[in-house]
Parts: structure tokens; sequence; C-alpha cells
């Protein structure tokens, strides 16, 4: 079986396609047979975030060149002859058998331009679509490249932490599909909090990986400026986020240092250190607090925060030292961030659970897990 994936939520155009090895097999194996992200953030770079119209045209202007390279190097298109986006199917060297596309949440003139795409290539095709969460995706790109057995009970009850430029959820995950959002952020998402206060200090977009580059060249040893930021939230009863007071307070230490402090090099690494651990401190102990309270088996991570390599280290770290009993299951780096293979597997689950294709299929930026 081939599964064709668009994802448009956000800045990043993207198209998989997925080949179900062994279908018939209660464990599942996927080959990735191509994974194309087309990122806008070169455009975006210049705002230091995200414009929605902006980035609408830009998702308008490549799905198709991003279509024909998904194809071309999943080898399904018959290179001789001109690629048309008319027609398609007679392009194709091989039948494809199923959409799925991210109906949100997301920026909504975004969603839109991917949702309208893959109803147009259903209706010509005669396809199933399947209308997939974004959020559900981010965790399911925890087994695409390792075996997945849909009814697997090892794994269960888990809890996922899933960060993103948008979000910043704990969710129980009692079984594949069944979900309860435990807590989430009530402002700014950690990813959000990265970008904003990389900006405060002139660091390029998105924050999140410059931050982190910063954080690895800060040295106890050379610093001389004592930085300590608040963990917001970080010990209350709930299992709730807020980053906007660290970003904030980041922007308040900023403000009053010496100009000539403010641009150096070790005020800028020492601030990003900081920065990161706050950030991640607040992420463990919530994560650690509601797998505890809710004796899970498993911890899920997803999101484009979760390919932060001092997070990943210290949360497996802790919960070694802590001789805690959970498996932690982390997604390859490329799959932590925004891609349409993620997309790609949560179809085929849900077609597994339910053949039929709603009648109505719409992008909903606020769309809940
Ligand atoms: O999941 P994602 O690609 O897109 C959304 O759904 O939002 O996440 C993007 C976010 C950005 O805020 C970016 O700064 C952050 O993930 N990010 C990171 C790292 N790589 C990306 N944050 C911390 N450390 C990283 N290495
Ligand atoms: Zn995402």
């Amino acid at each position: 079986m081939i599964i064709l994936a668009i994802e448009t939520s956000c800045d990043d155009t993207c198209v998989a396609i997925l080949k179900v090895k062994s279908q018939k097999s209660k464990v599942k194996s996927f080959d990735i047979l191509s994974n194309v992200v087309s990122s806008q953030v070169k455009l975006h770079k210049k705002y230091g975030g995200i414009f929605p119209t902006l980035a609408k045209r830009e998702h308008q202007h490549n799905l198709v060149p991003v279509l024909r390279k998904a194809l071309q190097e999943a080898r399904l298109l018959n290179s001789k002859l001109q690629f048309k986006i008319q027609n398609l199917d007679k392009f194709l060297n091989k039948k494809i058998d199923l959409i799925g596309v991210t109906v949100g949440p997301g920026l909504e003139p975004c969603l839109w331009v991917g949702v309208n795409f893959a109803k147009k290539l259903a209706k010509d095709w005669n396809l199933p679509l399947i209308p997939i969460n974004h959020i559900e995706a981010h965790i399911f790109a925890n087994f695409i490249d390792s075996k997945l057995q849909f009814k697997s009970q090892k794994l269960f009850p888990a809890i996922c932490l899933v960060v993103s430029g948008g979000h910043t959820q704990l969710i129980l995950m009692k079984d594949f599909g069944k979900y309860k959002i435990l807590g989430e952020t009530r402002d700014d998402a950690a990813g959000e909090c990265f970008d904003k206060t990389a900006r405060i200090f002139g660091l390029e977009y998105p924050g999140g990986p410059a931050i982190a580059a910063e954080a690895t060249k800060f040295q106890v040893s050379n610093f001389k400026f004592q930085v300590k930021l608040p963990r917001p939230m970080m010990y209350t009863k709930n299992y709730d986020f807020s980053f906007s007071g660290l970003k904030t307070a980041v922007l308040y230490n900023y403000q009053k240092q010496p100009a000539k402090i403010k641009k150096s090099k070790k005020y800028i690494q020492a601030m990003a250190f900081e920065i990161q651990q706050a950030i991640i401190d607040v992420l463990i102990h919530k994560t650690l607090k509601a797998a505890k309270d809710y004796k899970v088996k498993t911890i899920i991570l997803g999101g484009g925060v979760t390919a932060n390599e001092e997070l990943r280290k210290q949360l497996f770290e802790k919960i070694k030292k802590e001789k805690l009993n959970f498996k932690l299951q982390v997604p390859s780096l490329k799959l932590c961030l925004d891609n349409a293979a993620m997309i790609g597997i949560t179809a085929y689950f849900h077609w597994l659970k339910n053949r039929k294709t709603k009648k109505i299929i719409e992008a909903d930026a606020n769309l809940k897990i």
C-alpha cells in the first residue's frame, strides 16, 4: 500500500510518500520512499517569526514542485514524460492508495492550502482522504522507524510531551487513538519562548537551534555574570505550563545591561544556556510528575523542541539516575520537526480503524487531539 501525505500547517511545505511493508501482519513497518520538506525559514527570518499570509502564498507556490520532488524521489514518476498536475495519474508508474492531510491545529490560511490540494487529488484519483491532527502526528512520528504494533499493550498508558513552536501539551495516551490532554501552556509555547528570546539577542529564527548552539559554547569558568531565570509554574500541582514570564525576565535582564555587555558573546552564551536550562527543567519536572502520577509505562516525546539534544539527554539521565521504570520513546531528530511522513503513518492508522472517508473535510486552526 502506498500513502501520499501532505502537511502545510505552519511554514514548511511537506509531502511524503510511505509504503506499508507488512500490511497483513499485526506488526506494521513502513518504508519512507520520500519525505520532502520545503522550508520557508529564509523568507520569515527577517520578520523573526511567521507571517501567515506570506506563508500561505509560499505554500501555494511550493506544493506542486514539492509533490513532484516527492514522487520523483519515491520513483513513482515516469521521468520520460513531462509532469503535469492535470491528469497526474497518467504520469505515475504505481498506484497511490491513500491520501492523508493535516487539517489542524495550525495557521488557518496555511492549512487550507494543503486541505484543498489534497481534496482535489483525492477527487481526481478517487482515493480515500484522511484528515489528520498535527499533534497526534507528532506522537506517531515515533513509530515510523521502529516496528509498530498497533495493538501493543506494552507501551500504554503513556505520557506524551508534545512541544513545538505552537504547542506545549502533556497528553495521557491510553492506547493508539485514545488521548486526554492533562495540561498545556497558558500563554507562549516552549518553542515560541526559544524563538522570541533568541530574537532579543539578534539570533536567527528559528530560535531553538540558535539558542542551543550558543548554550553549548557557554563555559561556567569564564563567566562573570550571575544569571538566574525563573522556572514558571514548575511546582504547581497541575500539568499546565507558562513561558511568557520567562521571556519577559530575559527581556528585563537584557535591558538593564550596559551596551557593551549586551553585545558581548559571553553574555549571550550565558543567557542562552540559562534559557535552555529553564525550559528543560520545567518540561522534565512536569513530564515526570505526570508520568509518576499516572503510573505510566512509557514517556513519548514529539515536536520540534524535542530535537533539543540537552532535553533528550537530561530526561534520559534523570530517568536512569532516579531508577524510574519508564521507557523513553523519542523520534529520530529529523522526524521531530514538521514533516509529512508523520502525517502518512497517522493516516494509515486511522484508515485501518475506519476505512471510510469523512464527507466534510475542513481546516480547523484550533483542532484538539
Ligand atoms: O514542530 P515544529 O517543527 O513546528 C511546529 O509545529 O511549530 O517546531 C518548531 C519549533 C520552533 O519553535 C523551533 O525553535 C523549535 O521547534 N526547535 C528547537 C530545536 N529545533 C527546533 N527548540 C529547541 N532546540 C532545538 N534543537
Ligand atoms: Zn509541529
